[in-house]
């Protein structure tokens, strides 16, 4: 059989193999919904444009409604002879409302129906996926509230630097995803243009209204260049771009979760909800939810890469090449739904060995600085030669195998005459963090009341969200 929408040029149908490395209906069905929703508002503005009659727009737009219900139902049969989404459900329209369904294209090509639909399946995913980041900020910020004042060591080259607060480390994932998000609302307002009506690539004789298809779709305002509007898909590179940023920083805290619930830190445990047990050994407990956010990050990054790739060396406008958009973006954006979901459960999941933490915050003179401040501040040392000195401390504690507290009087005096008995107030860790009250510092009240801030605004916008009208 010859194509039904080409067929008055072709005679013959295609090859298998054309078939084969043509068809995109076993990914493309994904946009039935968008698909059906752009060809719902273009024969709407076809039919307030004059340009089909009330009586087939109705019978069209009875059609797709239909369609949608199959689909939705699961009784409709996605065909790979009929290539993609778009042709799927035109001809199944014209089966269900006769040959007026051949009007439906009027002034559209599939370059722009696809270019659409995508835009509109890119955006709304955009949408849900800031809503989970928010979500997972939420869930960050409860327990770092939670652990404002446990103590932990806070890392530099993964050695043990100074000690910080729990809940300051979790804040600052949670101003990590607050950027994530802000990124992609900045990228949903470029993307937020509708490209329907430029048809081929020229736009098109038809006296069709782009800003009416565009208002009903929910878009800002029609694209301004046809050969752009069908030719790009940087819409879908922001948003890959964005989603590849998150995801590192979810498979940064999926790595630390891996290092916290070893035996060797044991600052952290996740139930039998967030983690596996081995075949063979049975004392094992595995975070494989961690893993994989760490492991998908993979993927993520794959899809963004590939279709730069893809991108690259196309002359405007449509290429077939650009059908290869499409499974990258789903899979990217589908895995890090995923992974925000498995980080919250995670995140939640978790419980906190304070005790360990702050052993481990002690441990490795983690409190050094705090001593060549003390230095600064009393004797007023110039900052440098107070490190010196503490170097030379630290070094002494080295030999001895203990920690500075251990250190007597006398032998720190041997290093500076003018250390007296108060300066080992600074060298607790509790001491260490309270410390730390300059602006962003670590002291558990500066945590506390960074903890209540972020909770009070994402609890807001939540509310916010719940009133807001659907569909607004
Ligand atoms: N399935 C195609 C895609 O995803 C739709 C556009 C086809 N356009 C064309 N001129 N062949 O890109």
């Amino acid at each position: 059989m010859s194509n039904k929408m080409w067929g008055g040029r072709f005679g013959a149908a295609p090859d298998a193999i054309m078939q084969e490395i043509n068809a995109s209906i076993d990914f493309d069905r994904k946009l039935a919904r968008q698909d059906i929703a752009a060809s719902k508002a273009h024969v709407a503005m076809l039919r307030a444009q004059g340009i089909v009659t009330p009586q087939a727009a109705g019978d069209i737009s009875t059609g797709l409604s239909t369609i949608s219900g199959e689909i939705a139902a699961g009784s409709f049969t996605f065909s790979r002879a009929l290539e993609d989404i778009h042709m799927n459900v035109e001809s199944r329209l014209a089966t269900l409302a006769g040959a007026d369904a051949g009007r439906l294209h009027t002034a559209r090509s599939r370059n722009d129906q696809v270019a659409v639909d995508f835009r509109l399946w890119v955006r709304d995913t955009a949408d849900a996926l800031d809503a989970q980041m928010r979500d997972l900020q939420v869930a960050l910020a409860t327990r770092a509230r939670e652990h404002a004042k446990t103590i932990m060591p806070g890392f530099t080259h993964l050695q043990t630097a100074q000690p910080v607060t729990f809940g300051h480390h979790l804040l600052a994932y949670v101003e990590m995803l607050a950027r994530d998000r802000a990124r992609l609302k900045d990228a949903r307002v470029r993307l937020n243009e509708c490209p329907l009506g430029a048809a081929a690539l020229a736009g098109t004789s038809f006296p069709i209204d782009r800003h009416m298809t565009a208002r009903e779709l929910g878009f800002d305002r029609p694209t301004a260049n046809s050969l752009d509007s069908v030719s790009v898909r940087d819409f879908a590179l922001e948003v890959l771009s964005c989603a590849a940023i998150c995801a590192m920083h979810l498979s940064r805290l999926a790595e630390e979760i891996v290092l916290w619930v070893t035996p060797q830190f044991g600052f952290v445990a996740l139930s039998d909800a967030f983690t596996t047990g081995s075949s063979i050994m049975p004392q094992k407990r595995n975070p494989d939810a961690a893993e994989l956010v760490r492991g998908k990050t993979g993927r993520i990054y794959g899809a963004l890469t590939g279709l730069l790739v893809v991108m690259k060396g196309l002359p405007l406008t449509y290429s077939k090449d650009m059908q290869e958009d499409k499974e990258g973006t789903f899979d990217a954006l589908e895995s890090l739904s995923l992974c925000l979901a498995a980080m919250r459960g995670m995140i939640l999941d978790l419980t906190v060995d304070a005790r360990r933490m702050k052993k481990a915050a002690g441990a490795g003179y983690a409190t050094a600085t705090d001593l060549a401040d003390w230095l600064v501040a009393r004797l007023n040392l110039p900052f440098r030669e107070a490190h010196h000195a503490t170097g030379r401390l630290v070094a002494m504690a080295e030999a001895r195998g203990c920690g500075l507290e251990d250190l007597t009087l006398e032998e720190m005096n041997s290093v500076h005459p003018g250390i007296t008995a108060g300066i080992y107030a600074v060298l607790g860790v509790r001491r260490s963090v309270e410390s730390r009250v300059s602006y962003g510092g670590t002291a558990p009240k500066n945590v506390m009341s960074q903890a209540r801030r972020w909770l009070a605004r994402l609890t807001k916008e939540v509310k916010a969200e719940a009133t807001k009208e659907p569909g607004a």
